[in-house]
């Protein structure tokens, strides 16, 4: 059985989904890699490294026609109607953002699987994509903003006078923003933090860091089964915004991670909010490719609003793509290798499993996924 690792071919995507790690494991179990050639190029895996894993370098064609197919983003539409029937495709698929293509898997008999549906569940935590690439996101925001903005972190104690530490806001507590914020710690800023779900007030003071939020009746039911938040009502959703608006005015950083599951990013800065910070002041948006914590947000793009920068921040993961791809690619092996039967050393899908249910969004022909059937 082969397993094809085609390269990105979206824009700005520099990550890949095997590493020579990777292509060695899968040998491991008696597979056949082909990877396209400079896949790794631009997280400086070179093509020569592969093949001494043993890999063998092919054309996009051939990866592209494998049993499974590996990816990072979801494929463009010349790429995906090279995929062939019957094979296995997993990558960061985006369906929301395209129904169409789901449409076209089932129809050409793809079996698609959408790494980023991975369910929280104790055993799935070795493939989950969105951890593994939202810490390294929430970090390079911190970093960003750091190198963005015109004064220090910590605080100084010089000759020449004193340099007050900065104050960084972090909002929405999930994977990204407890990295944001232990990284935000340990440049010296006094850090806040925000998030909807009560249970993360323990997880930012333990990171020695300040929980500002409205904890009411609606707060304790603000997390779902699967730990993500819920849509908050408008009547929260005002207390919320006045107690921002008093804490945003005196942060020199603020990052935004606030995400629900299948919806637009919820608004959390306004417009007014923005105007009320200190010129000089940057705003890091990490959910711009959602719509944006902030109305103003412009994803890929860098605006500044009176002297307040905001960072539309798209694919930050893909900006450290050598340690990006090395933990994507182990999610998807850790996906991969327990559905390769030992002694056939083909695929061998247990379709009642939690795992595949969750992110199976094709099967032989239909598409399966409760969230996306029509
Ligand atoms: P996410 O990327 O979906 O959202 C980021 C954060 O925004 C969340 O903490 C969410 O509560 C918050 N948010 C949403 N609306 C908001 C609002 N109006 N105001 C302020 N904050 C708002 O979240 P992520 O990073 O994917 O994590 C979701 C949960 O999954 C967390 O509880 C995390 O600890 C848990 N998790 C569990 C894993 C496992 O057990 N395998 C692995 C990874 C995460």
């Amino acid at each position: 059985m082969k397993i094809g690792i085609p390269k990105e071919t979206r824009p700005n995507e520099t990550r890949v989904a095997a590493t020579p790690e990777t292509v060695r494991k899968f040998k491991g179990l008696g597979l056949e890699v082909l990877v396209e050639s400079a896949s790794g190029a631009a997280a400086h895996f070179p093509d020569a490294d592969y093949v001494a894993a043993g890999a063998s370098i092919v054309s996009a064609r051939e990866a592209l026609a494998a049993d499974i197919v590996l990816k990072v983003q979801r494929p463009t539409e010349a790429e995906a109607g090279q995929l062939t029937r019957g094979a296995m495709l997993a990558a960061i698929l985006a369906p929301y953002a395209d129904r169409p293509m789901v449409a076209s898997f089932a129809a050409q008999g793809v079996n698609a699987f959408a790494m980023e549906f991975m369910p929280r569940i104790t055993r799935a935590q070795t493939m989950d994509v969105l951890s593994s690439q939202s810490n390294l996101a929430g970090y390079k925001a911190v970093i960003d903003a750091a190198a963005l903005f015109g004064r220090a972190f910590p605080m100084m104690m010089t000759a020449a006078g004193t340099i007050a530490a900065a104050r960084v806001l972090v909002m929405g507590v999930g994977v990204a923003g407890l990295q944001a914020i232990a990284t935000a710690r340990r440049l010296g800023a006094i850090v806040s933090a925000t998030d909807v779900r009560l249970a993360t007030k323990e997880q930012v003071q333990s990171l020695g860091a300040t929980f500002v939020a409205v904890e009411d009746e609606e707060t304790r039911q603000a997390e779902t089964a699967g730990g993500y938040a819920k849509e908050m009502s408008e009547g929260y959703r005002k207390k919320q915004a006045a107690l921002i608006a008093e804490t945003i005015r005196k942060q020199d950083i603020v990052i935004t991670t606030a995400l629900i599951p299948g919806r637009p990013a919820p608004v959390l800065v306004t417009e007014d909010m923005l105007r009320s910070m200190k010129p000089g002041s940057i705003l890091i948006d990490l959910a711009a490719e959602q719509g944006g914590n902030c109305p103003l947000t412009r994803a890929g793009e860098t605006v500044d609003i009176g002297g307040v920068r905001i960072v539309g921040a798209v694919n930050l993961a893909g900006r450290l793509a050598a340690d990006a791809s090395a933990l994507y690619a182990r999610n998807l092996f850790n996906f991969v290798s327990p559905l390769i039967d030992k002694a056939t050393k083909g695929l061998k899908i247990d379709w009642n499993d939690d795992i595949i249910k969750g992110t199976c969004l094709t099967r032989d022909g239909e598409v399966i996924h409760p969230a996306l059937k029509a």
